[in-house]
């Protein structure tokens, strides 16, 4: 298959290239951007025009969106390149998709829930309940992919952190090896995630898709729809960072936990948003690994 990926110089973007080295498929990696040292064509998935280009010149049967606009912050006070980014760009690659009759690869976010209060895992088909902009454009994006009707897999993640771009980990792997004392909130719970997991999981969508697009004959793919992709388990953002900590061997600063209150932030945050994966792996027999585990081996990673 000839699959593009938007987004490639970001953290999954980035593992996506990784995890792509191994497979027989061709893959186009697009940014708006160029880094140094990677091979990236700009695309500007805002722009229809180039998107459709860029699909039929390299014959592309899959899109995968690691595009977003991702600063839950600032997205409060840019609601209109958030709408732009994360609503309108994705309804544009599921255009340009649904014209070759592939399959769109989307990524969201948790952050689509903590609206409502619960305290058991969500599940795929539970109502949206963004309480920010970020959430609630990128909510906007799911409806907008599926109001297409391209085949479309809707992959909702959480907390991403991976060795590469700014994230979590790398924040406070600096912060615990640089400061006595650090107070972090113990009153969101969620799971995170190793980008390099999510990009492994995306690899068995693609060969599932792959077998079943050889019969498909302009049928649509039988596994369209959202599913939840995290690691395993459950915590608070304050145990991620203490074991951060004592997986980088820096145990000399003295982390306690504190309210959300005390980090006034222009968003409330989810208190719960722990995502139910059963879907993903019943569907697609993606195996999905212990976030402590994961995060080790990032930590591992990092140094190498
Ligand atoms: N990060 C998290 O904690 C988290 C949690 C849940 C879900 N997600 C979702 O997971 C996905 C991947 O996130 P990530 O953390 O890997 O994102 P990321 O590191 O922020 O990467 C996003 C990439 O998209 C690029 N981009 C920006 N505008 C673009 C445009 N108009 N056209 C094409 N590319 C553009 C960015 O370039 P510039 O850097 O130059 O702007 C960046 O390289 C996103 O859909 C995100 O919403 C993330």
């Amino acid at each position: 298959m000839n699959i593009l990926v938007t987004g490639a110089n970001g953290q999954l973007g980035n593992e996506m290239r990784i995890v792509a080295k191994e497979s027989k498929d061709k893959y186009i990696f697009t940014d708006v951007v160029e880094v140094e040292g990677q091979e990236t064509t700009i695309l500007d998935i805002t722009d229809l025009t180039a998107i459709k280009s860029v699909v039929k010149a390299n014959n592309i049967q899959v899109i995968v969106n690691c595009a977003a606009y991702t600063n839950v912050d600032a997205a409060e006070s840019n609601q209109e390149l958030a709408e732009k980014l994360n609503a309108e760009a994705p309804k544009n690659l599921a255009i340009a998709i649904k014209e070759e009759n592939g399959l769109l690869i989307h990524i969201s976010t948790d952050y689509v829930f903590g609206g409502d209060p619960y305290n058991t895992p969500c599940k795929e088909d539970q109502k949206g309940t963004p309480t920010g902009v970020y959430g609630l454009t990128k909510l906007h994006g799911e409806q907008g992919i599926i109001a297409t009707n391209c085949n479309y897999v809707i992959l909702r993640t959480a907390w991403l952190y991976s060795e590469f771009g700014k994230n979590f980990v790398k924040t406070m792997l600096n912060l615990t090896s640089t400061k006595p004392q650090l107070r972090v909130v113990f009153d969101q719970v969620g799971t995170p995630t190793y980008a390099l997991d999510l990009a492994k999981a995306i690899m068995i969508i693609l060969d599932n898709y792959n077998k079943e697009s050889l019969t498909l004959n302009h049928e649509p793919f039988t596994q369209n729809g959202v599913y939840h992709f995290s690691n395993e388990g459950v915590c608070s953002w304050y145990d991620f960072t203490k074991m951060i900590a004592e997986y980088s061997g820096q145990t000399g600063c003295d982390i306690q936990p504190c309210h959300s209150e005390e980090y006034p932030s222009p968003v409330k945050r989810p208190s719960y948003s722990v995502l139910d994966k059963t879907k993903v792996k019943q569907t697609f027999g993606v195996s999905v690994p212990y976030w402590t585990d994961s995060l080790k081996q990032c930590i591992i990673n990092l140094k190498k």
